[in-house]
């Protein structure tokens, strides 16, 4: 290993890296997230339909941070987001409580609290001395204030605001007032996935989970489908699962790649593919069954697999692959029409970058199709750089008035719960945990073609922690 710390220039050219395990078991390095990383980084608060009314608020999470997001209205009839650090000025009390766990009637039915949310809110009324806020963080009211001799003012006793901002129908926060904009900061991946209209998508299902892992640990079991020959080895009888990397500055993508390049086919990129196998026509179905059978109804939807299990009865035998990927997303989306769901239309050259999958920093994976995304977003739980809170979630393009109404389902990590591919994906995850704890853990070996998320992931935390865990050259020369 070299001293030199490895660039984005140096991972365009796949050099080859390795970094250390403290960014997964150190509690210096947690805190240093803690103070460096999360009051500094724009991140993902939640869906904005789930806050569709002015007066709707929620709390977001993370590590010790807690943050107030409320939706106003504005003086020009307009409406707009607000946030909030969750402290009172007074003397420090969370202004809304967030318990760890909601008491059940013993301790095994205690639900663990993904976040609190309301409807209406006009006012923040502290628990603990009554002081209150408005929608916009203004002090409203003190009790005794004369015992202050009348020298409080309006800076001293409001709530400390954070930046807020939506892209791509979620709502993000910066806690720093410095940072760069989100539109900035999203950069080019932003503009890429804005072509897929994730706004006019909503919520299939969510669930979370408390998991027994770094939080870090969990993203990148998300971030590479170099493990799926390994881990998913039923995948393997419907598709191959090559897949190329790409640093884009604080974001990456993945895309399906192939290990010859003679046969190197539009179709082998992004999610909607020929499968393996002499039949195009009978392959490109029973991939995609699959996937959307056993990822827990996602990455996919009824639509595409419905219009996949026809083209065997649409088009004559020897079809080649290329023109059955053309024919199955045309009727696809002929279907979809009919039922009131519009594909955005999506340049090629657009489509050709887009890839398959999105390492958001710093811990948000979007895999997204026309129709559909299926996301996860982790993060740290408490103090413990061994716990992390999961959370996985399928987006969908419905038909106006008929998008389900979900919430956050707190869901034990089984194949019954999550789908049998996630499952396969959490049985790694507590191991690797546990794994780079051993004394003859020499420091990884990521894959400079297929894991360069994963790379970029630890090269990113490094620039904004001080140089911690930065990746390296494994070799002098390059
Ligand atoms: S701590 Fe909030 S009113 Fe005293
Ligand atoms: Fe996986």
């Amino acid at each position: 290993m070299t001293d030199r710390v490895i660039t984005d220039e140096d991972m365009d050219r796949e050099v080859l890296a390795t970094y250390g395990n403290e960014a997964f078991l150190s509690p210096e390095y947690l805190e240093a997230e803690k103070r460096l990383l999360w009051p500094k980084v724009w991140q993902m608060v939640e869906r904005l339909e789930d806050l569709p009314d002015v007066g709707d608020w929620l709390t977001y999470n993370v590590a010790d941070e807690s943050v107030i997001v409320v939706r106003v209205a504005t003086g020009d009839s307009g409406e707009a987001f607000r946030a909030f650090h969750n402290v009172c000025p007074h003397r420090g009390r969370q202004l809304v409580s967030v318990p760890d766990h909601l008491p059940g009637l013993n301790s095994k039915s205690d639900q663990p609290v993904h976040s609190v949310r309301g409807k209406n809110r006009k006012n923040f009324i502290c628990g603990f001395h009554g002081w209150t806020f408005n929608t916009e963080g203004q002090n409203t009211y003190i009790l005794d204030p004369q015992d202050w001799q009348n020298r409080l003012t309006a800076e001293l006793t409001c709530l400390s605001t954070v930046k807020v901002g939506t892209w791509g129908g979620y709502i993000y926060i910066n806690m720093d007032p410095d940072s760069e904009t989100l539109e900035s900061f999203m950069g080019r991946a932003g503009e890429i996935l804005s072509h897929f209209d994730l706004a006019k998508m909503r919520y299939k299902w969510r669930q979370w989970a408390i998991y027994p892992c770094n939080w870090k640990t969990a993203i990148e079991a998300f971030l590479e489908p170099y493990h799926v020959a390994g881990t998913h080895t039923q995948l393997l009888a419907y598709g191959n699962y090559y897949a190329m990397s790409k640093q884009y500055g604080w974001h990456s993508v993945s895309s399906y790649d192939t290990r010859d390049v003679d046969f190197q086919m539009n179709e082998a990129s992004g999610t909607t593919r020929a499968g393996k196998g002499d039949d195009p026509r009978r392959s490109t179905y029973e991939l995609i069954r699959e996937n959307y059978e056993t990822v827990n109804f996602s990455a996919s939807t009824e639509t595409l697999v419905n219009a996949a299990s026809r083209l065997v009865e649409e088009l004559p035998e020897g079809t080649p692959a290329q023109e059955v990927i053309a024919h199955w997303m045309a009727s696809a989306k002929a279907d979809d029409a009919k039922r009131g769901v519009i594909w955005p239309e999506i340049p090629g050259d657009v489509m050709a970058e887009a890839g398959l999958a999105w390492g958001l920093w710093p811990n948000q994976n979007i895999l997204h199709g026309v129709t559909f995304a299926l996301c996860y977003r982790v993060r740290p739980y408490g103090d413990d750089p061994n716990k992390c809170v999961f959370e996985s979630y399928a987006l969908e393009r419905f038909p106006e008035g008929e998008e389900p109404q979900t919430e956050w389902v707190y869901a034990k990590p089984t194949a019954e719960n999550w789908g049998s591919v996630l499952e396969q994906d959490f049985s790694n995850m507590e191991f690797v945990q546990k794994g780079m704890k051993s004394s003859g853990f020499r420091g990884t070996l990521p894959n400079p073609h297929q894991e360069q998320k994963v790379i970029n992931l630890h090269r990113n935390l490094a620039r904004m922690l001080e140089g911690r865990g930065a990746p390296k050259p494994l070799f002098d020369s390059n």
